[in-house]
């Protein structure tokens, strides 16, 4: 038997059934079809599912999507300004090839505007530490970081 939920996504109000056991990453990928945030393990470790609930960078497949009644997610498809302009970390990744094939990119980028928000002035130091739970497979962390400094810089 399915929970009705009602919660905002990307500023819209959602009301959706779902199966109590459904995991907050797959309502959104499959339930919404925002497949943009990505799944690379399912078991809380890798970081590509990351989005923002109310707020905070969250890693979407250690919760269900019950636990989200009432509350703002922001998914990558969020980010970006509604006539497409990309956030300034979006424009950071892309302009200093922070990725290679892409797959933790949603993941890093989400939670980078976190780090930024939360703690607008992080050294590099400080920014490999609270990206340690995003991996990146292509092991691009080196211009990972260099965006993550270059969008910090926009955002400020
Ligand atoms: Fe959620 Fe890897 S898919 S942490
Ligand atoms: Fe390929 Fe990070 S760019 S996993």
């Amino acid at each position: 038997m399915g929970l009705t939920i009602t919660l905002k996504v990307n500023g819209a109000p959602v009301t959706r059934e779902v199966a109590p056991q459904t995991l907050l990453s797959d309502f959104v990928r499959e339930g919404l079809r925002l497949t943009g945030t990505h799944i690379g393990c399912d078991t809380s470790q890798c970081g590509a599912c990351t989005v923002h609930l109310n707020g905070r960078a969250v890693k979407s497949c250690t919760m269900l999507a019950v636990q989200a009644q009432g509350s703002e997610v922001l998914t990558i498809e969020g980010l970006a300004a509604e006539n497409g302009q990309l956030h300034p970390m979006q424009e950071a990744f892309r302009q200093c090839h922070g990725l290679q094939c892409g797959f933790c990119t949603p993941g890093m980028v989400m939670s980078a505007v976190e780090l930024v928000q939360q703690c607008p002035d992080a050294s590099e130091q400080q920014i490999r530490e609270r990206l340690d739970g995003n991996f990146c497979r292509c092991t691009g962390y080196q211009n990972i970081v260099k965006a993550v400094q270059q969008g910090a810089e926009a955002m400020r």
